[in-house]
């Protein structure tokens, strides 16, 4: 086989229009040597899909959009160590690289672990990006462990990272969670995931300090624009912030009278610039792997479209444009 179906976006176009993301016929990718070429079976879509499609302009070439994946092994590079042909995997992809929106995808095999046996590709799909962003999130910024203690705010508890973040937070450290959720959907959910008290992100101040009069310790942010000099009331001195999100132009200075540490989270960053650590990615997410075996992470999965086109990738799109997603969409063969 020399080509392969695709889905990829040519321009920024608005997700209604049937131009926004065509089906296409492209080359097999190349493997580079460390490389695994995947069969995708699911895909599961993220903000950055949405702001990546939106931010491209007119392009020379077919843009092959996607990260979340759940496929099969079908070829390996010359100097792969740790996976064969067959394989069944999970991974968050590259952002500098073709996207997993596509029937087959290079991606480097240490970003790359053996998916849960205990969930279907679908499933499986709506876990990785958003798990390595909460595991890099409450393990390397905020150092937490079992033996942490305090408060952890978790804003946007109902969206993709916010869901699997609750659940890593309550079964692999000590802090108690406070779940921010808005809608009752939200609120049910984000209950239903762990949390230990909920906050309303519509009067946040206030409803921190019904559950947290003191303040709290931690704040994860994936909604920070406009938001400051409410992280700088609800937080203690010497609190940290773990953010996520593109705020533009964004003013930390309300944060200085309480010494509050600020953080960003960039789950693409170790793949992104080859980082020493960069197999970290698998390894972790071949723990996250065990945690779903073990009934102890469930699958975000709130959304699956069974039509692996450039129509089923459009409606996800779409959904998560909404911003009010529960959960993740994913988009499956
Ligand atoms: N840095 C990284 O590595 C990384 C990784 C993944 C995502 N992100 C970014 O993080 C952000 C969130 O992504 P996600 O996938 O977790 O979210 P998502 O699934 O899109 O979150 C949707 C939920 O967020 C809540 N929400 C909407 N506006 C809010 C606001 N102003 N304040 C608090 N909650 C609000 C809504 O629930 P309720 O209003 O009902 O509570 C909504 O249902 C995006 O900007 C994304 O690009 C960054």
């Amino acid at each position: 086989m020399t080509t392969m179906r695709a889905v990829a976006a040519l321009d920024s176009l608005p997700v209604t229009d049937p131009g926004a993301l065509v089906d296409v016929e492209l080359p097999v990718p190349e493997l580079r040597p460390r490389d695994l070429l995947v069969e995708v079976l699911a895909v599961s879509v993220n903000p950055v899909d949405v702001k990546v499609r939106s931010g491209l302009g007119p392009q020379e070439q077919p843009r092959v959009l996607g990260w979340d994946a759940a496929g099969t092994v079908r070829a390996v590079g010359p100097e792969v160590e740790g996976f064969a042909v067959g394989d069944e995997v999970w991974y968050a992809g590259d952002l500098t690289r073709a996207g997993s929106n596509a029937e087959l995808q290079a991606v480097d095999e240490r970003i790359v672990a053996p998916r849960p046996t205990s969930l279907s590709p679908a499933e499986a799909a709506a876990l990785p990006l958003t798990t390595l962003t909460a595991w890099e999130s409450l393990f390397d910024r905020f150092r937490l462990g079992l033996g942490s203690t305090g408060d952890l705010l978790v804003l946007g508890a109902a969206g993709g990272v916010g869901s699997v973040l609750v659940q890593l937070a309550k079964q692999l450290t000590g802090v108690r969670v406070l779940g921010g959720a808005g809608k009752r959907e939200s609120r049910e959910w984000v209950q239903g995931l762990g949390a230990d008290a909920l906050v309303d992100h519509h009067d946040l101040v206030a409803s921190v300090r019904a559950v947290a009069p003191d303040g709290v310790e931690r704040l994860f942010s994936p909604h920070s624009a406009g938001n400051v000099e409410a992280f700088a009331e609800v937080l203690k001195p010497f609190g940290e912030v773990v953010a996520i999100d593109d705020p533009v132009g964004l003013d930390l200075l309300p944060l200085k009278a309480k010494s509050i540490a600020w953080h960003w989270e960039l789950m693409f960053t170790r793949a992104m610039f080859g980082t020493p650590d960069m197999a970290e990615q698998g390894r972790v997410l071949g723990e996250a792997a065990a945690l779903v075996d073990a009934g102890r992470l469930r699958t975000t999965l709130t959304t699956a479209i069974d039509d692996f086109s450039a129509a089923g990738l459009r409606e996800a799109h779409r959904l998560l444009e909404t911003g009010r997603t529960v959960g993740k969409v994913v988009v499956h063969r």
